[in-house]
């Protein structure tokens, strides 16, 4: 025993490897859906500085073409990055492009979700002030298809044979493009793009395609959900939701629009547009005011490690479509994920009545960059910038829910109920008006008074004077045979009951 309490501890360290199947798992599935890929490819065209993108998928997604016009890649960009994927190097030469966006791509792996969407990529891009074309094949199906022990062997990385290039000399020196184009869509993928059916089958769900921005607006504000649509129109929705394309012409009503209209300017000034199979995509985001009560307010803030800005909009009664409830985060201007109908993590049981009323937006900043996942659709809560925002958002929330409760819910009630009374007040008039007809002006005068009290409502609560009281059948029946008894003869009683039971019943 004492021996043991004197000896030194003893020391190990070692290397720590990452096995390459990790390596496969992060290439092969890393993506929630197949908006999720896209998103990269649009994502990336915006990083080229492109002003347009044309995205053809219909009829049958046999063969899925995003080409851009942007500033292209060349041979050296291509090999540099494809032979060692996941590492970027957009931003070695600065955050901004030289249009002046913030760059999106980071992470490097973008370009390689496309093999979540096919089996082969082709690649057509030229660069300004060059005549070459840079045309490549990248065989995803063959890259998959390997097996692990290989893959082991090469550690993983993308080796010879994945793909086949060329350069040609025909381009024309003022052009500048990258086209992609994606062949043999994988079984998994093609429903995503193509479907006129919906997850649950359902007989003829609502399509966006070929319609008029307009008609985009009346029937996404018409949704409950999103699910209500075919797979095509989901697809489009959410990579619309994503990338730094426009909102639509009325997004929100037009008594809320000044105070959206930096957010409006902000998604419109990026100059980047997408035609998806032949109408322009935008933001799938229609803010509805529900029973003429809505609430919008502006949030920014400038932390110790963040910026951001952005707006709650609440409507009464549960947001629609639902896809939209919650806040979404945009880094830059991609978006993360969907809308977190969680709120960041703001506690369930507080609001609870409110939470399904709110829909809102924060832009941050770069900060973000670095607690974002690869997959691009979740964020790690550790990370001292979300942490900044996480704390400073959940105090907005819970101040914005206070005016919420005020402004929609407490205050519109009192209004509504003072609003019965004065109305019942008038019909009491022509009652009055009756009794001094029939009865003589003291009768009028006594029955006034006797109405005549302060209505002033208890937080919605009629009191028992109030004009505005209402009885039951059971009510009215005690009250008319007390004074019935008390002032008829029984024969008169009786008549008196029976016709107010025939006016009663109507
Ligand atoms: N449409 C495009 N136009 C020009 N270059 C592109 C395009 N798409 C991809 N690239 C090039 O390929 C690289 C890899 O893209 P990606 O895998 O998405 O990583 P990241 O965007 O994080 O750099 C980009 O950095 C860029 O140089
Ligand atoms: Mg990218």
């Amino acid at each position: 025993v004492a021996e043991h309490e004197i000896s030194e501890p003893t020391e190990f360290e070692g290397e720590i490897r990452v096995a390459a199947r990790v390596i496969d798992f992060l290439s092969s599935g890393l993506y929630k859906n197949a908006a999720a890929c896209m998103k990269e490819l649009i994502n990336n065209s915006y990083d080229a500085d492109a002003t347009e993108v044309t995205i053809s998928v219909k009829p049958d997604a046999d063969l899925i073409a995003i080409e851009d016009n942007g500033a292209g890649l060349t041979r050296e960009q291509f090999v540099t990055h494809f032979s060692r994927v996941a590492e970027s190097h957009k931003r070695d030469d600065g955050e901004r492009t030289a249009r002046g966006r913030e760059k999106i791509g980071k992470i490097g792996i973008g370009f390689i979700a496309a093999n979540e969407l096919c089996d082969q990529m082709e690649i057509f891009s030229t660069c300004e002030n060059s005549t070459e074309i840079l045309h490549v094949n990248i065989d995803f199906g063959k890259i998959r298809d390997r097996s692990f022990s290989t893959r082991r062997e090469q550690g993983g990385d993308v080796h010879k044979g994945d793909y086949h290039g060329e350069i040609t000399h025909d381009a024309d020196a003022a052009d500048h493009y990258t086209k992609v184009y994606l062949k043999r869509i994988r079984e998994t993928a093609i429903d995503s793009f193509v479907s006129e059916a919906d997850l649950l089958g359902s007989p003829s769900p609502k399509s966006v395609y070929g319609l008029h921005e307009s008609s985009v607006l009346d029937l996404l504000s018409d949704l409950d959900s999103w699910d209500q649509m075919d797979l095509y129109s989901q697809t489009r929705a959410r990579i619309g939701l994503n990338v730094p394309v426009r909102y639509l012409a009325q997004w929100a009503p037009s008594e809320l629009t000044s105070g959206l209209s930096p957010f409006t300017r902000r998604a419109f000034d990026t100059g980047f547009k997408v035609v998806y199979d032949g109408t322009e995509l935008t933001k799938p985001i229609v803010l509805v005011q529900r029973r003429n009560r809505s609430l919008i307010r502006e949030l920014s803030m400038e932390g110790e490690h963040i910026r951001v800005s952005g707006y709650l909009f609440a409507s009464h009664g549960a947001l629609k479509p639902k896809e939209l409830n919650g806040v979404l985060i945009r880094i830059r201007d991609s978006a993360v994920g969907e809308y977190d109908a969680t709120y960041l993590g703001y506690p369930q049981q507080i609001n609870a009545l409110f939470r399904g009323w709110v829909s809102g937006e924060l832009y941050v900043d770069g900060a973000l960059d670095e607690a974002l996942n690869i997959d691009r659709q979740t964020l790690r809560d550790t990370h001292p910038a979300y942490v900044e925002l996480r704390k400073w958002f959940l105090g907005e929330l819970a101040n914005f829910f206070k005016s919420v409760r005020e402004e929609m819910y407490t205050q519109p009630a009192e209004r509504r109920q003072q609003e019965r009374v004065q109305a019942e007040k008038l019909s009491f008039s022509e009652i009055t008006q009756r009794v001094k007809s029939a009865y003589g002006e003291a009768a009028a005068s006594e029955l006034a008074e006797a109405w005549d009290q302060p209505a002033a409502p208890q937080r919605g609560r009629p009191r028992r004077s109030d004009l505005s009281k209402s009885f039951s059948v059971n009510e009215i029946y005690e009250i008319a045979l007390d004074v019935a008894q008390s002032v008829l003869s029984p024969e008169s009683a009786a008549a008196y009951i029976a016709e107010l039971t025939r006016r009663l019943r109507g």
